[in-house]
């Protein structure tokens, strides 16, 4: 073996990533503000889905805060927060929990038009809200449970 002995040419890369999710910024729940943030966006959601003669039929008008802390809730578990929703709820199971509202296309983006007001409202990086947004609008899609009339 002499110095002139080739490097290697793929050298060794350190990818550095803390415990369980957590990324190095933390996870995205504590990064985005944490309970304050989701129950912000939870808040100005149903403001919008109160006025809304499409969807506000189907919630729950009179357990409107019960339906707040419920996304919120899950919200903050998906996003790596505290897992209160499925300490208290169970598993998600979200299609199944949907099955009894008739969530057409036009009830999607009714929801996506409240959910959209609420995610502005937040005034988010522009890559976080990218990120948010992204699984909301997947989400919505993946509850659509009826072509509807
Ligand atoms: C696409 C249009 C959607 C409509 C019309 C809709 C409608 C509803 C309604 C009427 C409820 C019952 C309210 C309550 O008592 O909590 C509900 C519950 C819920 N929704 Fe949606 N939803 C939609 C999409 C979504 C999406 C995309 C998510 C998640 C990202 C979501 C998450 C939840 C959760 C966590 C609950 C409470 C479930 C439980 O524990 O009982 N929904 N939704």
């Amino acid at each position: 073996m002499t110095d002139e002995t080739p490097r290697p040419l793929i050298q060794p890369i350190t990818v550095r990533r803390g415990l369980g999710d957590h990324d190095v910024q933390g996870n995205f729940w504590q990064k985005v503000g944490g309970r304050p943030t989701f129950e912000k966006l939870v808040r100005r959601f149903y403001e919008g889905v109160q006025t809304d003669e499409v969807i506000w039929p189907m919630y729950p008008a009179d357990d409107l805060e019960g339906a707040i802390q419920r996304l919120t809730g899950f919200l903050e578990q998906y996003w790596g927060g505290p897992t209160t929703y499925s300490d208290e709820r169970g598993h998600p199971r979200l299609r199944m929990r949907h099955a009894p509202f008739p969530i057409t296309p036009l009830a999607r983006e009714r929801w996506l038009v409240h959910m959209r007001a609420a995610v502005d409202s937040l005034e988010l990086s522009p890559l976080d809200d990218a990120t948010l947004w992204g699984y909301l609008d997947r989400a919505a899609h993946a509850m659509t449970n009826t072509a509807g009339e």
